[in-house]
């Protein structure tokens, strides 16, 4: 058995909303987790990792007194605490290692559906209830704004009815909390999302390795995300024109899937291992740049003949396969392909590289 010394802990709110998600994340990085009868902690079953359950106002505290080696926590709460121990001239021990894409909200100013407010001048003289005391009184300060800041621990949303505040500064996620008590929102102070903070204590060598570990793990579990989330996370005023992109039944559903399938087996894989051997390569390989170069192009022949026949890969609509297909084909001059060999994925590729939202897709940045 491990002495507790050597076993990693780390922060992860109790209760609300940013709990499920920090378990999730973490069970997703190949961790078992079994809670303890008084529910304080979680025990890690299968690596020496465990979970503390705290209130979520306390993990960059346990964390910067080194109690726990990582913490999961809002970025407001990272940056209140961090400015609260400035502002008492002692140094946060703890660093953020990066955003985890979950729990998205912002620290806002917000005020009764009636008010005057114009733009962040209008605070000037007024009383702004909050919580975040350090980060509203930062952005007072940075734009040379005398306000009274009034401090309530919760219910900041009560203020203003109670006669105690003009206006507050609060978390916002989905606004309904301020619609619910008939207010607005007027300005965003702070952006925020969970994030991943580690203490700035020195580990032990074998501890060090399993956070840098853990916090790879939690990397590639963000990259796998990133791909997935994008059809998950379409407004709902999008979902017509998605489902004609994938449709559900029929005829047309089965040739998306046959030529979604086609792309993720064939065209994915094997011209990704032709950009591996023909693109800059790191040590020249005949023979493996003769094999991918040659199965390139059977998948050129194949998708040529199928559009001699058809608009699209799926048919006569455009649909996922040709969404998940033509980043590959834009690389053309990467695998070595001359599109004025294959005239009909030449045509198509044309008129999909028309499509608005295909122009503003490749125009986002490539980073290799
Ligand atoms: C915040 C905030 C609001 C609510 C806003 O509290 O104080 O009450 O969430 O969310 P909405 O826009 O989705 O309605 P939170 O639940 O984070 O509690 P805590 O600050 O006490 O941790
Ligand atoms: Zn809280």
């Amino acid at each position: 058995m491990e002495s507790s010394e050597q076993r990693i802990k780390i922060a992860v709110q109790k209760t609300g909303r940013l709990t499920e998600h920090s378990q999730d994340m973490l069970e997703r990085c190949g961790l078992k987790l079994t809670k303890s009868k008084d529910r304080l902690f979680c025990y890690g079953e299968n690596m020496p990792i465990d979970l503390l359950l705290v209130r979520d106002d306390d993990i960059p505290g346990l964390v910067s007194e080194d109690v726990c080696d990582l913490g999961i926590v809002g970025l407001n709460v990272v940056e209140e605490k961090r400015l609260e121990l400035e502002a008492e001239g002692r140094e946060a021990m703890f660093s953020q290692v990066f955003a985890l894409d979950f729990g998205h909200c912002r620290l806002s100013l917000a005020a009764p559906n009636e008010n005057d407010y114009v733009d962040i001048n209008s605070l000037e003289n007024k009383r702004i209830a909050t919580s975040y005391v350090h980060l509203l009184n930062d952005f007072l300060k940075k734009n040379s704004l005398q306000a009274e800041t009034v401090y309530f621990s919760g219910a900041v949303e009560i203020a203003p009815k109670l006669g105690k505040a003009d206006y507050i500064c609060d978390l916002v996620s989905t606004g309904s909390t301020l619609e619910a008590n008939g207010m607005q929102e007027l300005d965003v102070l702070l952006d925020s999302e969970a994030v991943i903070i580690q203490t700035k204590a020195k580990l032990s060598d074998d501890k060090q390795a399993l956070v840098s570990r853990i916090l790879q793990r939690l990397d590639g579990v963000l990259q796998v995300r990133e791909s997935k989330y994008i059809m998950l996370h379409a407004p709902r005023s999008a979902l017509a024109e998605i489902r004609d992109l994938l449709p559900g039944s029929g005829l047309a559903h089965v040739r998306t899937l046959e030529w979604l399938m086609w792309q993720m087996g064939g065209v994915g894989p094997m011209i990704g291992q032709a950009h591996h051997f023909l693109f800059k390569p790191k040590v020249d390989v005949p023979y493996g740049k003769k094999r991918y170069h040659d199965e390139t192009n059977r998948l050129y022949k194949v998708m040529n003949k199928r559009l001699d026949d058809v608009a699209y890969l799926a048919g006569e609509n455009y649909s996922i396969a040709d969404i998940a297909t033509y980043p590959w084909v834009a690389r053309f001059p990467r695998h070595q392909v001359d599109l004025n060999d294959y005239p009909s994925v030449k045509r198509w590729f044309d008129t999909v590289s028309e499509r608005p939202a295909v122009e503003k897709g490749m125009a986002v940045p490539f980073l290799n």
